[in-house]
């Protein structure tokens, strides 16, 4: 029998691994660092979107001075393996030259996603990048980076909910949940 707190999307079963209030509580000491250390470098914050949105709702609701916004996609995921071919971003309509960048994702995976990233805006000469991750798979690391602020160093297994999907679904979930092995 299913235990009441698991979660099936697809083919997968899942169960609960980080609750909102661990995140919330994570995300708002996460915020606090930034307060502190971004408070005069007028930062522009790139949410990746679709899967950093509720992370950006609620760390950029604890930043206490005036900060610009700006969401942006670079989408590279299907199903549960990465395919390291991350496509190109989408949406950014800043001047990246000259500002402080710190990107908000949601997961770091393989790394691939980022790394493309980091070089697509390098191109654009900011003053400097900063990058922050809500959930980091640090054992699935693939590549040379090191995000400057992380929620959760997870282990190399498929979460899901608080934005990141399985296959378009789950992201709605308040909780990020973990998927249960066989
Ligand atoms: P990377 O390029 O391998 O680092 O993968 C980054 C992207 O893969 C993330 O932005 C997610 O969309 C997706 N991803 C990687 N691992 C997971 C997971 O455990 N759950 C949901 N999405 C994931
Ligand atoms: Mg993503």
């Amino acid at each position: 029998m299913r235990k009441s707190k698991e979660l099936k999307i697809h083919d997968l079963t899942f169960e609960p691994f980080i609750s909102n209030i661990q995140i919330k509580e994570r995300v708002r000491v996460l915020a606090g660092s930034m307060n502190a250390e971004l408070v005069n470098k007028n930062p522009l914050f790139l949410a990746i979107l679709n899967g950093s949105f509720f992370f950006a709702a609620d760390l950029l609701r604890e930043i206490k001075f005036h900060c610009q916004i700006s969401f942006v996609k670079l989408s590279s995921y299907a199903g549960e393996k990465s395919n390291g071919e991350p496509r190109m971003l989408i949406g950014l309509n800043e001047e990246i030259k000259g500002r402080n960048v710190v990107i908000l994702e949601d997961i770091i995976d393989s790394g691939y996603t980022m790394d493309r990233l980091l070089k697509h805006l390098k191109e654009h000469k900011p003053e400097s990048i900063k990058i922050a991750t809500l959930t980091f798979k640090k054992e699935a690391l693939k590549v040379s980076l090191k995000p400057d602020y992380v929620g959760f160093e997870v282990p190399n297994k498929f979460i899901v909910g608080y934005g990141l999907d399985y296959e378009q679904l789950g992201r709605n979930l308040k909780d990020i949940y973990i998927k249960k092995e066989d």
